[in-house]
Formats: structure tokens, C-alpha cells, sequence
């Protein structure tokens, strides 16, 4: 395997795909066609390339709230546990477990964030009596620590500015397992019958699996006479990132979409080839993709897209592309880029992104439809990050 590239010089010079190019040769100018011909047209390229179908809706939901504390987070907020069950027809059912902050002042329907967890639900807050969720494909718990990520979610922090807060861990939509038959104790084992794993790995991806995940907990929220639905926020960090941006691509409901140090096949552009690369991502992480993504190791100027074609999903909707400047594995000049070639489909709605050459410093938001900070240190996610998200959620509150 090739060594992990970080030197700027020696990217190998390329030409972006061009976004507004349809198939069939027509060059898109406006909103409408944009939405109508090329839209779809990339949404399902990233699908065969890459990401995988997502399943679609099953047969039966059924949400049963376990849990309401009224006084939660220093009596700031209402929290609730929901466990979200679906099933099919045949038989077969898969759940999990949300875990949902309101503020307790709130007289109206308050914008919510949304996001997948690593280590559990419990891990991502400082109550020490929330469910311990998040479990891994031979029913242990991932991860049975408290509370040592709740810098990474800052729910109090949230509540207290008027937002809701919700997440689930995403081993229990999908544990993040190389193992070749680890969907099959995914939510996708409702929908594929696949006789060999090899066929579900043709189609199906652990990150559609989780962005799937993150419309379902949007639909369940819908029923939260509390929150406004038509103001949710979905954000993740790192290979969730890369989930946030492929769940605001399938699903517009999400009205601001976070990649928080998404990276190699997240927000950063491939063919600059620095950090990590296709050939080192789906070596160590086949089961993110569709099985022919790894057909483009050492190939990334033959991709028939780009990452900013992701970012340009999203249009016009509000987009933040976040990175730490100590995270050169993702490559944030890359992530900063994607945000700035997407503005060739953000203008076709009247918005704007930014210049490729307006990289802010360290600290410093650049705020616009795609909106984009550098921040001091390694790969995470913290307040910093937060600072900004909230200022883009006051954003959409309007
Ligand atoms: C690895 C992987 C990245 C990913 C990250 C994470 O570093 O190479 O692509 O974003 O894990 O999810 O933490």
C-alpha cells in the first residue's frame, strides 16, 4: 500500500469533474434542472460508486417512549428515551434506542440537532442513569465507559440556546464491523436476503445503513409535538461525518448538515490524494462502501465524480464543513475546497459558498451557505466546533 502523501507539491495536476454536466452532455444553468435532470443523476452515481442504496421505509414503526426525567441536564431540560422498532412483514425486526434533550423552557417548536454516536448513548452525556446502548454484532456493549465524550455534544450547552438534541449510537443501526457478515445484524437484514455477503456488499454500505438511521429518528421526531421538524440539523464527526453529508444528500428534510472532519470521501477532495486515500480507506474500512469502490485505489483521477458533487447535494440548503488543523489524515485544505467548488450549484439557487482562495485562519468562521472553519488542534469534535453549528442553528431558527 501506498504511504499516506502531505506534501502539496507533489499533487498530480487534474481537472474537477464538471457538476453541471449531465450525461448526456446538457449543461445545466438553472435551479429547476439542477433539481430535475442532474440532481437524481449524481445522487445515483454516488450510490453505484460508492455509498450503496439505502433501504427504504419498513412495513411497521413503532416508537415506545422508555423513559422521561422533567427535570434533566441541572433541570434545563426534558429528556427522553425512545426506543425505535421497525418491522417487516416476514417477521423480522431490528430497534434501537434514541436518546432526546428538550429544552424545558420551550413555549414553541424548537429546531433539533441530530447526530449518530460512537461509544453510546451513555458516553455522550454527563446523566449517569441514561440506557447503555451501542452494542456490537455479539451483543457485548462497545463501549461501556459514561460520560467521556459529552464535550462532543455539549447538550446542556444546546438546550440552554433554545435547540433540541438527539442521538443514537450507530452500531445499533449497523455495527461498524469489517467482518463480511456484519449486516446481518444490521437494520439492512430486514430488507436483503442475500445468499452470499458478497451480494449485499455489491449494494448496501454500513454508511447508508447509518443514514438511513438518521432519517428514521428525523421521522420519529416528527411526532415530538416540541420540535420543529422543518428545522433539523444532522451533524457528525469523522466517518459519521461522511454519514451527515450522504444523509443530507438523500434526505432534504435535514436543513443544515454538519461534516465535522469528515475527510477521505467525506468533504475532502479525492484526487489531491493527500492524507488518507481511497486505496488506504477501503483497506481498512471495505464495509463503508460498496465493494467496487475499492476498484479505484491509486485511481482517483478516474472517479467519475468528486467530493464537492456531494457538498452540491445539499444545495441551497446550509452546509458547515469543519476541520481541525492538527487532522491532516482528512486533509482540511481539501474539506475547505469541496465547500468551494459546490458554489457553482449553490449560485444556480441565488446563495453562495466561498473562494478557494478565502481559506479563513485558525479559529475563524467563514460563514455563508457552505460555511467553513479551521480550529485549533486534533481530530474531534468540541466546543469550538459547537460555537459554530449553534451560529448557523440561530440561522435557521429564523
Ligand atoms: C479513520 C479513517 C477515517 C475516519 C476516521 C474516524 O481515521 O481513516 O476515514 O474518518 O477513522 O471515523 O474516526
Amino acid at each position: 500500500m501506498k504511504e499516506a502523501n502531505y506534501d502539496e507539491s507533489l499533487i498530480v495536476e487534474f481537472t474537477l469533474p464538471d457538476v453541471l454536466e449531465c450525461l448526456n452532455g446538457k449543461k445545466i444553468d438553472n435551479a429547476f434542472d439542477w433539481v430535475h435532470l442532474r440532481r437524481p443523476e449524481i445522487l445515483d452515481i454516488f450510490k453505484k460508486e460508492i455509498f450503496g442504496y439505502l433501504p427504504h421505509r419498513t412495513d411497521k414503526t413503532e416508537y415506545e417512549v422508555l423513559s422521561v426525567k422533567e427535570d434533566a441536564l441541572n433541570n434545563t431540560a426534558i429528556r427522553k428515551e425512545i426506543r425505535l422498532t421497525f418491522s417487516m412483514n416476514n417477521g423480522k425486526s431490528h430497534s434501537f434506542v434514541m436518546l432526546l434533550y428538550i429544552p424545558k423552557n420551550a413555549k414553541k417548536p424548537v429546531p433539533v440537532y441530530l447526530g449518530l454516536n460512537f461509544k453510546g448513548n451513555h458516553n455522550c452525556t454527563a446523566e449517569q442513569d441514561v440506557l447503555m446502548t451501542g452494542r456490537k454484532s455479539d451483543g457485548s456493549l462497545a463501549d461501556e465507559e459514561r460520560s467521556s465524550q459529552t464535550y462532543r455534544w455539549q447538550f446542556e450547552e444546546s438546550v440552554k440556546r433554545g435547540f433540541a438534541s438527539a442521538t443514537v449510537c450507530y452500531h445499533d443501526i449497523h455495527p461498524d464491523e469489517k467482518e463480511a457478515d456484519s449486516w446481518r445484524k444490521s437494520i439492512y437484514n430486514l430488507f436483503f436476503s442475500a445468499e452470499s455477503d458478497e451480494e449485499f456488499h455489491t449494494h448496501g454500505s454500513a454508511i447508508s445503513a447509518w443514514a438511513w438511521g438518521l432519517s428514521r429518528m428525523l421521522d420519529c421526531l416528527e411526532a415530538e409535538p416540541l420540535i420543529d421538524c422543518s428545522k433539523a440539523m444532522v451533524h457528525g464527526h469523522s466517518r459519521l461525518g461522511k454519514t451527515s453529508l450522504w444523509a443530507g444528500a438523500n434526505d432534504p428534510r435535514f436543513k443544515f448538515v454538519v461534516s465535522n472532519d469528515s475527510g477521505c470521501t467525506g468533504a475532502a477532495v479525492s484526487r489531491r490524494c493527500i492524507g488518507e486515500t481511497v486505496e488506504i480507506i477501503t483497506h481498512y474500512f471495505p464495509h463503508w462502501f460498496v465493494s467496487s469502490y475499492k476498484n479505484y485505489a491509486n485511481r482517483e483521477l478516474e472517479l467519475p465524480l468528486e467530493q464537492h458533487w456531494l457538498i452540491s447535494l445539499i444545495a441551497p440548503r446550509y452546509c458547515c464543513i469543519a476541520s481541525a488543523a492538527e487532522d491532516t489524515w482528512a486533509d482540511p485544505k481539501g474539506e475547505f475546497l469541496s465547500g468551494a467548488y459546490a458554489n457553482d450549484v449553490y449560485k444556480l439557487f441565488g446563495a453562495e459558498t466561498y473562494a478557494p482562495d478565502a481559506m479563513p485562519g485558525i479559529d475563524e468562521f467563514l460563514t455563508s451557505a457552505v460555511s467553513y472553519h479551521i480550529r485549533t488542534g486534533k481530530h474531534d469534535q468540541n466546543l469550538i466546533d459547537w460555537q459554530h453549528y449553534w451560529l448557523i442553528g440561530e440561522k435557521v431558527k429564523m
